[in-house]
């Protein structure tokens, strides 16, 4: 093969180099021509037939089209490399004249915001946070807090009952956050058995219990989910003057309002003796002069102390379970209860 004809290899193979759209393509042209079994190849081995001198000289003009068809080949690889990164760039490219988006920052539920006041509150007076499940039996629900077989909470027509009980320990949604108070105390005996049982006296407990709640209930003012939050103080001579001084630090801390007045009014529950619902007035503002009951309370029934592991000869203490959800629509001057839970971005972001 002369070197005109070399000279059309090399073009050859350059063209077909140009002609690769990818660089797969690429690849194959490069087989063709510098390739195991390549043009260029099958004349490198043509090379052991000539003599030394031949051989040399022969060589070296093909060794010349090697190198410029290797060059070629770089030279197109860097070219599609180079249109590869240019698609990229196009297709990515960033349009930084656009305008903004705005960032909508998130808040915090508004009666989110009422627990962390609640939970804060209370933890400055020394209570622990507790949760506990919203599933619950029906002993923690009820009998543990000294409710009869017969009481009417115990109804399907106010308590979602869920599959998965038996007859003797059926399962509920729990009604109310009471549950709690016999769980956390009995974790809490528990712990200091010991000491009760060489007569020392027990550390108090002081908890509340904040959380999601369920009752076949639903109006303005109703949910049948709704959020209480339970608290529960016992020691060897906490008593109903206690609950009053506490209750009325917390919500005159909560609502920043010194002038605030309470009413202990009498009332029933089975597990406190004696119980008192209470009720709050504002002596400023738009529902000023208005009774608005806030909360359960009580003295703690001594079958619920000895349902906690305690005597209730030597432990008493008092108990309340208020409504989240109404201080908070009270503190916002909020008249619909279900604006809480329609999830509308409109209300919720008045809050923020
Ligand atoms: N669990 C009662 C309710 O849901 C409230 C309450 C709690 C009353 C603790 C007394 C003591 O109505």
């Amino acid at each position: 093969m002369t070197s005109a004809t070399l000279d059309d290899l090399v073009r050859q193979a350059h063209s077909s180099f140009q002609a690769a759209a990818s660089p797969a393509e690429l690849e194959n042209a490069k087989a063709v021509f510098l390739g195991k079994s390549g043009r260029l190849t099958e004349l490198m081995k043509g090379l052991a037939a000539l003599n030394a001198d031949e051989k040399k000289a022969r060589g070296a003009v093909i060794n010349r089209a090697k190198q410029a068809i290797e060059q070629a080949l770089a030279d197109r690889r860097q070219a599609l490399a180079q249109a590869e990164l240019d698609a990229q760039l196009t297709a990515e490219a960033l349009d930084v004249t656009l305008p903004g988006r705005q960032r909508t920052g998130g808040g915090l539920h508004p009666v989110s915001l009422t627990l962390e006041r609640i939970e804060a509150i209370f933890g400055s007076m020394g209570f622990d946070v507790a949760q506990g499940p919203e599933i619950e039996t029906d002993w923690f629900n009820f009998s543990a807090l000294n409710t009869p077989e017969d009481h009417p909470a115990r109804s399907m027509h106010d308590t979602f009952y869920v599959e998965g009980g038996t007859p003797q320990a059926p399962l509920l949604l729990r009604t109310h956050t009471s549950p709690m108070q016999i769980r956390y105390a009995v974790q809490h005996v528990k712990a200091h058995r010991a000491l009760i049982d060489a007569g020392q006296p027990m550390p108090e407990i002081r908890v509340i219990a904040p959380g999601r709640t369920y009752r076949v209930d639903s109006d303005a003012t109703h949910s049948p989910m709704f959020h209480q939050c339970e608290g529960l103080w016992i020691g060897q001579s906490v008593s109903f003057k206690d609950l009053k001084f506490v209750f009325s630090d917390f919500c005159r801390t909560f609502f920043e309002m010194d002038d605030l007045v309470l009413r202990f009014r009498p009332s029933f529950f089975p597990f406190t003796e004696p119980s008192a619902e209470i009720d709050i007035q504002f002596q400023s503002g738009p529902l000023a002069g208005r009774w608005l009951e806030v909360a359960g309370s009580g003295q703690v029934h001594p079958n619920v102390v000895r349902n906690m592991g305690l005597d209730p000869e030597r432990y008493m203490g008092f108990a309340f379970g208020m409504g989240p959800d109404r201080l908070t629509m009270l503190r916002y001057g909020i008249n619909d209860l279900r604006l809480f839970f329609d999830g509308d971005i409109r209300f919720l972001s008045q809050f923020q």
